[in-house]
């Protein structure tokens, strides 16, 4: 009897390995599924001039030990991220919406170092990080 149970076990573990390891595969590549609904939202606050000096306060804080002083993606604590943080003055970063960009930092991206930035940068700040980084774009010669 004691002999069956073990058995049953470890046929319960086997079956949960096999049946769970695609989604963790699976999850580790997702590509990041942005609600359409989200990808439309504008920006609310208009006057970005007005607005910078407070972004760039809360970007140094908060954003450049990854995305580096420029946004490039070279802070300090870059070496530890994996994958590498995203560069702001890209144009794939530059070519979201604000509506992408405004989901992406709300709502982190699971299985990377990019958290959610929901609870400790409201939706106000999070609006102001974004005209922020649209100042942020490399300059076009
Ligand atoms: C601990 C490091 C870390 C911090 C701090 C951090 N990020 Fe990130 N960020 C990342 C990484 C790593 C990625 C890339 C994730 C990926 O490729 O899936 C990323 C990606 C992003 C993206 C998505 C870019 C794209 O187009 O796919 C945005 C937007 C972003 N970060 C904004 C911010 C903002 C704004 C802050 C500050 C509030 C911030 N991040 C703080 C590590 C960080």
């Amino acid at each position: 009897m004691k002999k069956e149970n073990r058995i049953r076990a470890a046929v319960i573990v086997l079956l949960v390995l096999i049946f769970s390891t695609p989604t963790i595969l699976f999850s580790q590549t997702e590509e990041r599924v942005i609600p359409e609904n989200a990808k439309s939202m504008s920006n609310p606050l208009k006057d970005s001039m007005q607005f910078l000096p407070e972004a760039k306060t809360i970007y140094k804080s908060k954003c450049t030990p990854c995305h580096g002083k420029k946004g490039k993606g070279d802070g300090p604590s870059a070496y530890t991220c994996d994958p590498k943080p995203a560069d702001h003055s890209s144009d794939f970063v530059q070519n979201r919406t604000d509506g992408e960009l405004f989901w992406l930092i709300s709502n982190g991206h699971t299985q990377t170092p990019m958290v959610s930035f929901k609870k400790t940068v409201n939706a106000n700040e999070r609006w102001k990080l974004i005209l922020y980084i649209r100042s942020l774009a490399a300059k076009k010669s």
